[in-house]
């Protein structure tokens, strides 16, 4: 007696889902649609606004354009309502727990992104709608909506951008469909390699037109991002730098290597090569410099002032010593003022006081003395003795002046000395034509270094520019890169995140 009870129970809970399902939603159905007419607002109360939730949630960042201004997002929107006529008796259709409709079956509300930037303006994909017994509607198209987005590349490659993404009801107002958010959803979000999704916060404003009353409602978005900067750091920040670092370089070059001009040159090259890189990712715009555009552009000012200062260095190195001699002042700021800020001294000057700063200078000594001490002035350089009529032996020699016995009083202007103390007669012919000949020599000495000494100022007062340049170079490349790239509001927060 009980077997067949249980038998009969169990096969009534196997097949009553599936035998009475069919015919019961083909009722519903038929039942549903009957009257139905797609372009009513399904409420009870015609005077009663019909409330939307909406939402969205964000599945992908696929591109921002900054040049076109263009953020492109797989986005699925959500929206929920209750359809007044869309509702069923549950225990009158057993099994049938929900029911799906095409969109142009029933009434769906025309929502549409406002700041669409897409061919069809409407992105999204039209799915079914979901309906309980309650009639209430869930209607969730997914699309890839592309936005118009005010993409400020101002603090680029250190940028933070705010796409805002916004939604409302093209043609009811907020009587007729009383549009709600709820807050977005990004747990299905798929990390994007050059954005940090840092959140999309929503609001809900109302707008009122001057011709109406009633309200207009719109749901908007905000998808919050912020640049991972590290690859714009390996391929554009660290050769910026490194670049403008070797500017510094133009100034240690020695001058007579005779490429000082083509380094700074190429330098600037080089980098005109990489802002033409950024210039191409940067949108044409005027209303604000990227900021990596206004480090580039320093740089390339910091390397195209180094090339004149270059110029002026060399000017300074290779002038003509029968140019002239330096302007007093020029004198006074470079050696005095400049070189002693740098710590810098002339090539003679060994920092001894003590030393006179002339060692290098040849001095011709014509000194006679008695054929008997003649050992006594064995000197380096030219060595001519003539016996004169007396039997004294006229020596000329030209000294190394190494010896600081030879400098009298700490001065030591080049010049000759003629000893006379055994020099009786001095109208020998021979031995005139022999003082002629020493004092064209002593001349041309004197010439030589007058012009050696015009051109090692010349050269040093170059020296002297050289090391300026090299020193304020770089306070203001220092200066210039820890300014401009520490600037950007979010400058820590992207090192930290990205490099770290
Ligand atoms: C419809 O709503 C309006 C305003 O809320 C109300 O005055 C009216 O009585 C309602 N009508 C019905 C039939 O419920
Ligand atoms: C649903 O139908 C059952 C039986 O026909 C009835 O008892 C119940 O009151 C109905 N429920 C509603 C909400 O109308
Ligand atoms: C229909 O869905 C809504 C929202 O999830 C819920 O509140 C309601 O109870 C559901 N109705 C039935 C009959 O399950």
């Amino acid at each position: 007696m009980g077997l067949p009870l249980c038998l009969r129970l169990a096969v009534i809970a196997a097949f009553l889902p599936v035998t009475l399902q069919g015919p019961h939603q083909r009722t519903l159905l038929k039942e549903l649609l009957k009257d139905y007419n797609r372009m009513e607002r399904p409420v009870a109360n015609d005077s009663q606004p019909l409330t939307v939730h909406f939402s969205l949630s964000l599945m992908q960042i696929m591109d921002v354009d900054e040049k076109n201004q263009v953020l492109t997002s797989n986005i699925w929107l959500q929206m929920y309502w209750y359809d007044h006529y869309l509702r069923w008796n549950q225990s009158d259709y057993p099994g049938v727990k929900n029911l799906r409709f095409t969109t142009d079956q029933v009434w769906t509300p025309d929502i549409l992104l406002y700041n669409s930037a897409d061919e069809r303006f409407d992105a999204s994909f039209k799915t079914n709608v979901l309906v309980n017994s309650s009639g209430y509607c869930q209607y969730l198209p997914p699309g890839i909506f592309m936005s118009t987005c005010n993409v400020d590349v101002r603090w680029f490659p250190f940028d933070t951008q705010k796409c805002e993404l916004k939604f409302g009801s093209w043609t009811y107002d907020g009587w007729l469909l009383d549009l709600q958010m709820n807050d977005a959803d990004i747990s299905g979000y798929l990390q994007n390699g050059e954005w940090d999704l840092i959140g999309v916060p929503g609001s809900r404003s109302e707008i009122f037109y001057d011709c109406c009353k009633e309200p207009y409602p719109d749901v908007t978005f905000y998808i919050t991002i912020r640049r991972r900067t590290l690859y714009y750091a390996l391929n554009l920040l660290i050769p910026c730098v490194l670049l403008s670092s070797m500017t510094l370089l133009v100034f240690l070059l020695p001058a007579d290597s005779g490429e000082k001009i083509s380094l700074g040159i190429t330098v600037l090259l080089s980098l005109t090569v990489f802002m033409l890189l950024v210039a191409e990712i940067m949108p044409a715009t005027s209303d604000s410099i990227p900021l990596i555009g206004q480090y580039f552009a320093s740089t390339m000012i910091i390397v195209g002032l180094s090339v004149i200062a270059t110029v002026v260095v060399l000017q300074y190195h290779h002038h003509d010593p029968t140019g002239g001699k330096m302007p007093k002042w020029v004198q006074l700021f470079l050696f005095h003022w400049v070189a002693w800020f740098l710590r810098m001294k002339r090539p003679g000057e060994t920092g001894d006081p003590e030393r006179p700063p002339c060692k290098q200078n040849h001095h011709v000594h014509v000194t006679s003395s008695h054929l008997q001490t003649p050992s006594t002035l064995t000197m380096g350089g030219i060595h001519t003795s003539s016996l004169n009529n007396n039997g004294n032996l006229l020596y000329i020699g030209f000294q190394n002046l190494d010896d600081p016995s030879h400098v009298e009083g700490g001065t030591c202007s080049s010049g000759l000395g003629i000893g006379t103390a055994g020099i009786g007669s001095i109208g020998d012919p021979q031995l005139n034509s022999i003082l002629e000949e020493v004092r064209f020599i002593a001349d041309r000495f004197r010439e030589q270094d007058a012009g050696e000494t015009i051109t090692e100022q010349w050269k040093f007062a170059a020296a002297v520019i050289d090391r300026l340049c090299l020193v304020a170079f770089s306070i203001f490349n220092i200066i210039c890169t820890i300014s401009i790239l520490m600037s950007a509001p979010n400058f820590v927060e992207a090192v930290s995140k990205d490099f770290i």
